[in-house]
């Protein structure tokens, strides 16, 4: 489904050059829950956002069902970040100033006009609902954020990273601000998204987390060590 082969990232920094990605290949399917290990600092949010075309590659390509990020036009790349990718961050990224429901359907007006919205916004809400039904949080769409637990307010982001029905789903440490108990459930939710076929990709620094994905592979000195070889 996605592909990426050659990736190579870095930042200056005044004086200095910090490379990131030196050469990166990577591969992922379709229906498969990969979740990518390395340490603070190894740049799986660098990866992360070059996946989701939130940020470009130095020098290498992605490819997603064949084609090539880099040569997409502008609005075939809005549409792949708004559409094809759902993204779940560590700290959530929530508007408080919008209801949890207003959260969760708020991809669906992303890219329309104001006549475009108001023909799908009763769709809209519904399936709102039914996502925050799924995730346990109907009785909080009126809510906002801040009066949410961690816990909460990190499901209200995997509802609006499902919105637009994305094919994969990208999760920067998702459990990171969390403690285990409630991490375990954030978790348990990827694994049952996964079942139903949701192709995900998560990273995290904590290797233990990545033991419920179905592939882990671990990110160092910015490249891919395989280490499930077998098979
Ligand atoms: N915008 C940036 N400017 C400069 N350096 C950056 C920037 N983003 C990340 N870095 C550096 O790149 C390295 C990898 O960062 P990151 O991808 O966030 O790692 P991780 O998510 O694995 O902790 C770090 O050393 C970080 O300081
Ligand atoms: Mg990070």
């Amino acid at each position: 489904m996605l592909e990426a082969e050659g990736l190579y990232k870095s930042y200056r920094m005044g004086e200095a050059e910090v490379s990131v990605l030196k050469g990166l290949d990577l591969e992922v399917n379709r229906g498969e829950f990969l979740a990518i290990v390395g340490a603070s600092g190894s740049g799986k949010s660098t990866l992360l956002h070059i996946l989701g075309a939130l940020d470009r590659p130095d020098k290498g390509v992605v490819r997603f069902e064949g084609r090539e990020l880099s040569r997409m036009t502008y609005g075939e790349l809005n549409r792949f970040r708004n559409k094809m990718v759902g993204f779940v961050f560590q700290f959530y990224h929530l508007l408080d100033e919008l209801s949890v429901l207003e959260n969760v359907f708020l991809p669906a007006m992303a890219g329309r006009s104001t006549f475009g919205w108001l023909s799908c916004r009763r769709w809209a809400k519904r399936r709102g609902m039914e996502l925050l039904s799924r995730l346990g949080l109907s009785d909080r769409a009126e809510h906002k954020p801040y009066q949410l637990s961690g816990g909460e307010r990190q499901r209200v982001a995997i509802g609006r990273a499902l919105m637009n029905e994305p094919q994969l789903l990208l999760a920067d440490e998702p459990t990171g601000n969390l403690d285990s108990a409630t991490g375990n459930a954030i978790l348990k939710i990827f694994e049952e998204l996964n079942t139903a076929g949701q192709t995900i990709v998560m990273v995290s620094h904590d290797e233990r987390i990545g033991q419920k994905a179905g592939r882990i592979i671990t990110l160092a000195d910015g490249r891919i060590e395989q280490k499930n070889t077998s098979g």
